[in-house]
């Protein structure tokens, strides 16, 4: 514990604030007092520079392209465990033995089927609706059904709604894609791993026995590790200040779903794959780069650039070598692509634009190709990126009620509209 602190001066009058040190990573000025002691707010949109909480969960150094979950590499968890290890070790704080992981499977998977009367609420949707427009009302509609897990007071009612959510999340997003689709809604089966029953939900049908490939289950299994938790992100933020009032977590994790669905945020791969559609062939890109640069043109390289990344983004790496093993898997190993991408990939990294800014493709470059190559629609996107991110909500949402220091979030603002002025009834309007 460092004893430093910051000196802030406005004018002729001075304030000290402590400086905190976290266990790795920027140390952080306390500037809780600043107003009441200075008479002045702080301004930082879009959370530049600023720290909203305090948290135990996920570390993220973006200079070096480092991503941790409770202190373990993305890289070793993805290639080591399985999905519900994570949820665990997210949940938890540590890794499971094997019996408390059998026992957490097992708690997890007795959840997996949603109230039968919940179908009825797909069947109210436009069968062409948005399967996100789908997921943000029925995950908010969960809170009229499971009651008995909405008391956030309860250590016991939060570990099950997490537990249910967890749980219910492949059944919901799988039934908003069956819906889509006009096929019948497929139960899930709880003799299947997370991602088998998963895949089996999504591309079943009653009249044809089916089985999961492996490869594919696995590949499934390492995406939703990937996106499991990124700490204080734009979704995840959003599920902290709704949880700040005290709304129960279905309430909660559905404003999150919400967040989530921007093209900033996790409509990113949806968007990745539809620009890589478009530039379409390899001779194309250029072009498309020089659009890129071009401060006139508001054309981004979608899949390219990341608030927090300054270097290569982990996942990116390791969502590459899965999108290469799917497209293998399947024999679309000359998908073009994926042709475009690594190429286009290859032209960004050595261009200076790209270099200098520090962009460097996310996540979602390749998790588009992947994704469409398992069988999804691009519609389906951000909502398996929900799927995956629930529990990375969920511990957070936990980790923020049961911190005693918890307060509502409550942000201020520089006021820059009209002074006080008296109301001119509506026939005295010049
Ligand atoms: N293509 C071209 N130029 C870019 C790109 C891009 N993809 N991303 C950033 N830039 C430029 C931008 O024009 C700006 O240039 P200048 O300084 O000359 O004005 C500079 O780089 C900094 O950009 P910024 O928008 O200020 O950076 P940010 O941290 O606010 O934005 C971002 C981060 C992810 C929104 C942005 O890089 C972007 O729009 N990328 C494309 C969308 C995308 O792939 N999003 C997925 C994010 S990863 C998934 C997730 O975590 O949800």
């Amino acid at each position: 514990m460092t004893n430093t602190t910051a000196k802030f001066t406005i004018g002729d009058k001075s304030w000290d604030f402590p400086v905190r040190d976290g266990t790795i990573g920027p140390s952080i000025v306390d500037i809780t007092p600043f107003y009441r002691d200075s008479d002045h707010f702080t301004l930082d949109p879009g959370f530049t520079s600023t720290a909203s909480c305090e948290s135990k969960i996920t570390y993220i150094d973006g200079d070096k392209g480092t991503l941790l979950y409770r202190g373990y590499p993305i890289e070793q968890l993805a290639d080591g465990g399985d999905f519900l290890e994570t949820c665990y070790l997210l949940l938890y704080g540590e890794l499971p033995t094997a019996a408390e992981k059998q026992d957490f499977d097992s708690r997890v998977t007795y959840h997996t089927m949603i109230h039968e009367q919940m179908m009825r609420f797909f069947t109210g949707f436009r069968r062409d609706a948005h399967p996100m427009a789908i997921m943000v009302g029925v995950v908010g509609a969960l809170s009229a059904f499971y009651h008995d897990s909405t008391d956030i007071s309860d250590p016991h009612q939060r570990m099950i709604a997490s537990l249910r959510m967890i749980a219910k999340m492949p059944t919901i997003a799988a039934m908003a894609y069956k819906y889509s689709i006009g096929q019948p809604f497929e139960y899930p089966r709880n003799d299947l791993d997370y991602s088998s029953n998963f895949l089996k939900m999504c591309f079943a049908v009653p009249c044809e026995e089916y089985k999961a490939n492996p490869i594919l289950a696995r590949a499934m299994d390492r995406i939703f590790i990937l996106h499991a938790d990124h700490e204080q992100n734009a979704s995840t933020s959003t599920v902290r200040l709704a949880g700040s009032s005290g709304a129960n977590p279905f309430a909660c994790i559905a404003a999150g779903i919400a967040c989530l669905w921007g093209p900033a945020h996790g409509g990113a791969n949806e968007a990745a794959l539809n620009m890589l559609e478009e530039i379409g062939t390899v001779d194309q890109i250029p072009e498309y780069v020089r659009r890129a640069k071009d401060k006139d043109d508001p054309f981004r390289l979608m899949g390219f650039g990341h608030r927090v990344y300054k270097n290569y983004d982990p996942r990116a790496k390791i969502m590459q070598k899965t999108c290469h093993e799917v497209l293998n898997e399947l024999g679309l190993g000359n998908d073009p692509t994926l042709q475009v991408a690594m190429e286009l990939e290859r032209i960004a990294l050595e261009d200076e634009y790209f270099v200098e800014k520090k962009l460097y493709p996310n996540i979602d470059f390749y998790s588009g190709i992947t994704l469409r190559a398992l069988g999804f629609p691009a519609s389906m996107f951000t909502v398996l990126f929900a799927l995956a991110r629930t529990v990375g909500w969920i511990a957070q949402w936990k980790e923020m009620v049961e911190d005693p220091k918890q307060k509502i979030g409550r942000p201020r603002q520089l006021y820059t509209g009209a002074e006080e002025r008296n109301y001119v009834p509506i026939n005295d309007r010049g």
